[in-house]
């Protein structure tokens, strides 16, 4: 959840040895080549491109939070050092949208995809099955193992959905275990229509709206669904409203799935409903870029799915240009993206997506807070969360350029 509001004394020099009444051991980091702040209006900081870099830099480091940052000639001595020898360090990656938590093996899905079948969300209903089959510590060790992978891969905050269980007690499971690794949880129910209710979606949209919401709403901080007219799976204009709205009333925050197969309603729908954030946007119009441009809502690229399903890639530049706020993100489920990796999603993002490696950065950790409405993570600046990756590279450049290549780390402080 959000921690208090950074402060504003945010260039002062580094704090005394105690901070408040307890004292608390301080960190100095040094030996960083390249620091990524997003924070541009630092004074050590080069404003090109809004990442905010400093050279040479050094950052303070207690209690689990960022003291101090600037450049390394400027720190006074702490109680501990750590020196990167002359790395890159990055705020940490914000990975904002996954469906972590599911079973079994869609791999053929995949293979089929590759030689020319087409995705329309039909193989959920196969991991719904596994999922099911799973137990609760099977489930445990599957999320252990993709956390593992993640912060091996340098992200520091995951988002998780609930949506390949599709019943009361199975969608409630889903997320008490998606909340034993993170806060940023999402009530998912509405992923697909479930085969059972084929014929009878009202009576299926009636649940996600009633009971089941009941039943979830203690895990999840977030409502989700997957609003997309060309797939006959996934849910329709009004039936997405219904699900938000039922969602918001009972405190949870809007977020959608849209515009992913084709043209459609759910950046507008994202928009009016105030959501954080409307993920895919594979295909807009003109009118969902306006949109977008006039609001807060985070348009979030997924470019593992374009990858996974051979689909067109969206113009990320045409975003920017437009003034929409940009995230990137892995959507790591067992369908349209099998990937933990955001350093391989910033690489696509470069390459096939038109962002500079800068702005791939940028969206994919100040992009990913955003999205998730969080002002604690994707900046390195005083009072923020130490959530810090560390690249076996002296540039955030190289996270693209060396594509591939197991550059960013979590950096474990201890
Ligand atoms: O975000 N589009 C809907 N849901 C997922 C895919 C789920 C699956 O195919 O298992 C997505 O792409
Ligand atoms: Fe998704």
């Amino acid at each position: 959840m959000p921690s208090a509001p950074l402060q504003d004394d945010r260039y002062a020099a580094p704090p005394a040895r105690a901070l408040g009444d307890q004292p608390v051991s301080t960190l100095l980091v040094t030996g960083i080549a390249e620091l990524v702040t997003n924070d541009p209006a630092h004074p050590d900081a080069e404003p090109a491109e809004g990442l905010g870099t400093i050279t040479d830099a050094a950052v303070v480091v207690a209690d689990g939070a960022v003291r101090w940052v600037g450049r390394a000639v400027d720190a006074q001595p702490a109680d501990r050092a750590l020196d990167l020898g002359g790395r890159a360090l990055l705020p940490g990656f914000v990975d904002s949208h996954s469906h972590l938590v599911f079973a079994g093996d869609r791999s053929a899905e995949f293979a089929a995809r590759m030689t020319g079948q087409r995705y329309d969300g039909g193989g959920i209903a196969t991991t719904v099955a596994a999922t099911a089959e799973a137990s609760d510590d099977d489930l445990r060790d599957l999320l252990a193992a993709r956390v593992g992978e993640l912060r091996a891969q340098g992200t520091t905050t995951i988002e998780v959905k609930s949506g390949y269980a599709l019943t009361v007690e199975g969608e409630a499971r889903l997320l008490r275990l998606a909340r034993e690794l993170t806060t940023e949880t999402t009530y998912l129910g509405a992923h697909v229509v479930p085969p059972q209710f084929s014929g009878r979606r009202t009576e299926y949209v009636d649940l996600v709206c009633g009971e089941m919401l009941d039943a979830c709403a203690p895990y999840a901080r977030w409502v989700d669904v997957f609003c997309e007219p060309h797939s006959p799976h996934a849910f329709t204009e009004d039936e997405a409203r219904a699900v938000l709205a039922a969602g918001i009333a009972r405190g949870l925050l809007p977020r959608v799935h849209g515009n992913q197969l084709g043209p459609g309603p759910g950046v507008r729908l994202a928009v009016e409903l105030g959501a954080a954030s409307v993920d895919h946007c594979t295909y807009l119009s003109d009118a969902d870029l306006d949109a977008l441009a006039g609001s807060d809502t985070v348009a979030t690229l997924l470019p593992g799915v374009e990858f996974s399903t051979r689909s067109p890639y969206p113009d990320a530049r045409r975003l920017l240009d437009a003034g929409v706020r940009v995230a990137i993100a892995t959507d790591c489920n067992p369908g349209t993206c099998y990937s933990t990796s955001m350093p391989f999603m910033v690489a696509l993002a470069v390459r096939e997506m038109g962002l500079s490696p800068a702005h791939a950065v940028r969206a994919a950790t100040l992009g990913g807070a955003q999205a998730l409405r969080r002002e604690d993570i994707g900046r390195v600046v005083v009072g923020a969360r130490a959530d810090l990756t560390v690249l076996d590279a002296p540039s955030h450049r190289h996270l693209a350029y060396r594509a591939g290549v197991p550059l960013a780390r979590a950096l474990d402080l201890g």
